[in-house]
């Protein structure tokens, strides 16, 4: 088995705890990874003065994969999203995030089997952003309301939705390539617009043109981001492939999760031209964090993507075969699972829970 060496960025809050959790499993797995440790987020804004040091992000491109912890980012003030800083930096274009039944999981359904597909590099995470009072906002407002585009209110915060053609392109095409490579048969673009012509418009308007170059192949129809989120609750199975500028993939991605047990299994990727880096859809749970009580399974399933990616494509079944079992079996299951299943049953820790998959992938 060759050895990879992958950059690991465990994050802070309940990432350390699952960055620790996934080591062991890959270790179990039987794949050979050398880690490369990279600090990012809080402390390490306090030691090295920045959230996301050059050399974290050198670490990066030089072994092309990184596997991360979530990172807690301040709300309203202090720095900005290290998540979205890695993604632009790195040209991460595509945010990937299957969503599947684990059977025992907790599921408000067992036959879920969708990819989402999200844009992650424009909308309104560009952080293009302009302050209450400012400079910037108050020329802003005036420049709306000498073009006759509309009025804003001169107490108004406003970030920007940028949707370009290029990045529209880009993943869509990412979404039906991801179709055919993985046997899928649809690709649905959830939009709003009906509301925002020139930005959820332009997105709808190319990814029709797209799709046009795959007809026969691979099926394609489009739902309005609301009718959308009404239609995943009520039918999950009806969704195959699901590509979504940022902000609505970000709040889908949480919503399917929802439908399949939770955070705590939901994994996911950023994936660029020339790196990707592997990450749970979940963030650093401030709530549950340094308690042991974090569900390590999202990480680890990124792992697993990981593995994919990398070629390792029998550790990653392994993994997978072994995640099921744990869960199959339901003895060592953690409190978000515990919660959704409504089992009164004694949660296990992250720790246990981990060893009962260490050992399942032992016991193969
Ligand atoms: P969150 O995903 O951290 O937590 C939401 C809820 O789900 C909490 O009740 C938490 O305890 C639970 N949860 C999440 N992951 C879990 C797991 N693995 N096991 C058991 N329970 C789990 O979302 P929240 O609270 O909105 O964000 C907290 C921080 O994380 C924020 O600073 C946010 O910006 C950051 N964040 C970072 C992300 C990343 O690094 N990729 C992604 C999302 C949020």
């Amino acid at each position: 088995m060759a050895r990879h060496t992958v950059t690991l960025i465990p994050g802070d809050g309940i990432g350390l705890e699952t960055s620790a959790a996934m080591q062991r499993v890959v270790a179990a797995s039987g794949a050979d990874i050398e880690w490369e440790l990279a600090p990012a987020g809080a402390a390490c804004m306090e030691e090295h003065g920045t959230p996301l040091p050059e050399s974290t992000i050198e670490a990066v491109e030089r072994n092309k994969v990184a596997i991360k912890g979530p990172i807690t980012t301040p709300v309203g003030t202090g720095f900005r999203s290290v998540n979205v800083a890695l993604r632009k930096t790195l040209d991460l274009y595509v945010c990937l995030r299957p969503v599947l039944s684990i059977p025992g999981a907790g599921g408000r359904y067992e036959d879920v089997d969708l990819v989402i597909v999200r844009e992650n590099s424009e909308d309104l995470y560009a952080g293009i952003e302009f302050e209450e009072g400012s400079e910037g906002a108050c020329k802003l407002i005036d420049f709306v309301e000498k073009s006759g585009a509309g009025s804003i209110r001169p107490d108004s915060g406003i970030s920007i939705k940028p949707i370009s053609v290029t990045a529209t392109r880009n993943i869509v095409e990412y979404a039906f390539e991801y179709a055919l490579k993985h046997g899928r048969k649809k690709v649905t673009a959830a939009h709003k617009a009906n509301i925002m012509k020139h930005s959820d418009g332009l997105f709808l308007r190319e990814a029709r043109e797209v799709a046009k170059r795959y007809e026969g192949k691979v099926a394609f129809d489009d739902k309005i981001i609301d009718a959308f989120c009404m239609s995943l609750v009520m039918d999950p199975s009806q969704f195959d492939v699901i590509v979504f500028p940022n902000l609505y993939g970000d709040i889908a991605s949480d919503l399917a999760a929802g439908l399949v047990g939770g955070l705590g299994i939901a994994p996911g990727a950023n994936i660029g031209r020339d790196c990707a880096v592997f990450e749970a859809v979940h963030g650093s749970a401030p709530d549950i964090a340094g308690k042991n009580l974090a569900n390590p399974t999202a990480e680890i399933l990124s792992a697993a993507m990981m593995l994919d990616h990398l070629g390792e494509l029998e550790a990653a079944e392994r993994i997978r075969r072994a995640v099921r079992s744990v869960y199959a079996r339901g003895e060592h299951l953690t409190a978000d699972i515990r919660r959704a299943t409504g089992s009164g049953a004694t949660a296990a820790s992250c720790t246990e829970f981990t060893d009962a998959l260490v050992a399942a992938l032992e016991a193969e």
